[in-house]
């Protein structure tokens, strides 16, 4: 059960990302006389000032002074933000609503407390709304880092399972994994595809789309059906969907255990596998292997952004340790898992990382 809310700042509660942008542009211009563009700093979105900055001097070759170009960023964004910032849609609201169901509220920012004191003071969204606060100050890793969600959820005194980070950016739904949260993606910075593929549970457009509640319960219970009618219409429904058709055809004289598995390429491509047993038992290849080789055949070398099991086991099957190292030969850390029971109906999510930490990988010395 969901009991707390660790909301991301800019582009969730903030419609301020246009206006950081700026800042970088006026910023960037004025002291090493270069044009950012948006595509420079889209890969950086809410990973915070240091890493934006090194990664911006790197890209550039620039001769810089970290505190110098952050003070120099959050000076741009406290001009221009004045009398134009606004909330994000919904926001009000939603806020009302989880205080209402007390729901336990943290904002977790890779921002400095700087940036966030001048966005709560333009627009009259103070500290006192939050149980917790956490910047990017606070923490020596910033997201995609997992300490900034597990630091609010401590904040909170909850764990990170009970609490719902709120995301626009592919690095923070990526921070909310890592630290063992559900999250739910607003479209300020990317498309939900992306959202997903990094973690996401569900992607809506921003909190006006989240059903009004005013209870714990009935907070829990839109938040589950949200996630399911999500499922439902995108990739991660045509996955379960592949790995259904695929279970059809499972050859498991033997056990009886039947398993269907579908993986997403980095092409977008979903390719499909049942287990296949043998009399000799030890020949036997799971689905997911199967779903792997057929991709490999139709790809060549390729990377699995996403794997979907499906089992006719009340609990819904993990890929086995076998397929596990298997999988790490094309999969990294953040590949997405999806794990279904089609006999009770329980859904997992979970990621590569998670189910195999420390793979083994072969070294040519
Ligand atoms: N199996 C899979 O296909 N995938 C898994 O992740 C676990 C096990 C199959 C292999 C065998 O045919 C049957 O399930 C029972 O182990």
């Amino acid at each position: 059960m969901i009991k707390g809310i660790l909301f991301d700042v800019d582009g969730v509660i903030f419609d301020s990302e246009e206006f950081i942008r700026q800042s970088y542009y006026d910023w960037y211009k004025k002291r090493h006389n270069i044009k950012i563009t948006y595509e420079d700093l889209l890969p950086y979105t809410g990973t915070g000032e240091p890493t934006s900055i090194e990664g911006l001097g790197k890209t550039f070759g620039l001769d810089f002074d970290l505190e110098e170009d952050k003070k120099g960023i959050y000076d741009c964004y406290e001009q221009i933000i004045q009398g134009v910032l606004k909330l994000m849609p919904g926001v009000r609201a939603f806020i009302e609503n989880a205080k209402k169901a007390g729901l336990k509220l943290s904002l977790a920012t890779s921002a400095d407390r700087t940036k966030l004191n001048s966005s709560m003071k333009a627009t009259g969204l103070g500290p006192e709304n939050f149980d917790f606060i956490v910047s990017g100050d606070m923490v020596t890793r910033t997201k995609p880092d997992g300490s900034i969600y597990r630091y609010a959820a401590s904040g909170l005194v909850l764990p990170n399972e009970e609490c719902l980070v709120v995301e626009d950016a592919l690095s923070g739904h990526i921070a909310a994994k890592r630290a063992g949260s559900p999250s739910l993606g607003v479209e300020s910075s990317f498309p939900a595809e992306p959202q997903i593929l990094s973690g996401a549970d569900c992607v809506i457009k921003d909190l006006s789309a989240f059903p009004a509640f005013s209870t714990l319960e009935e907070f829990n219970e839109k938040w589950e059906q949200l996630c399911r009618s999500f499922r439902e219409k995108s990739v991660i429904g045509k996955l379960l969907e592949r790995a259904e058709a695929a279970i059809k055809n499972a050859y498991a004289p033997y056990s009886n255990f039947r398993v269907g598995a579908a993986v997403l390429t980095e092409k977008g491509n979903i390719y499909g596998g049942c287990n296949v047993e043998n009399a000799s038992f030890g020949a036997t290849i799971c689905a997911e292997r199967g779903a792997a080789m057929t991709a490999v055949e139709a790809e060549g070398k390729t990377k699995f952004r996403a794997l979907a099991i499906v089992s006719q086991s009340f609990e819904p099957a993990p890929p086995c340790a076998l397929c596990r190292q298997f999988f790490s030969e094309f999969a990294d850390t953040e590949m997405q898992v999806y794990l279904l029971s089609l006999k009770s109906g329980t859904y997992r999510h979970t990621n590569f990382g998670s189910l195999l930490p420390f793979a083994f990988e072969f070294e040519d010395k």
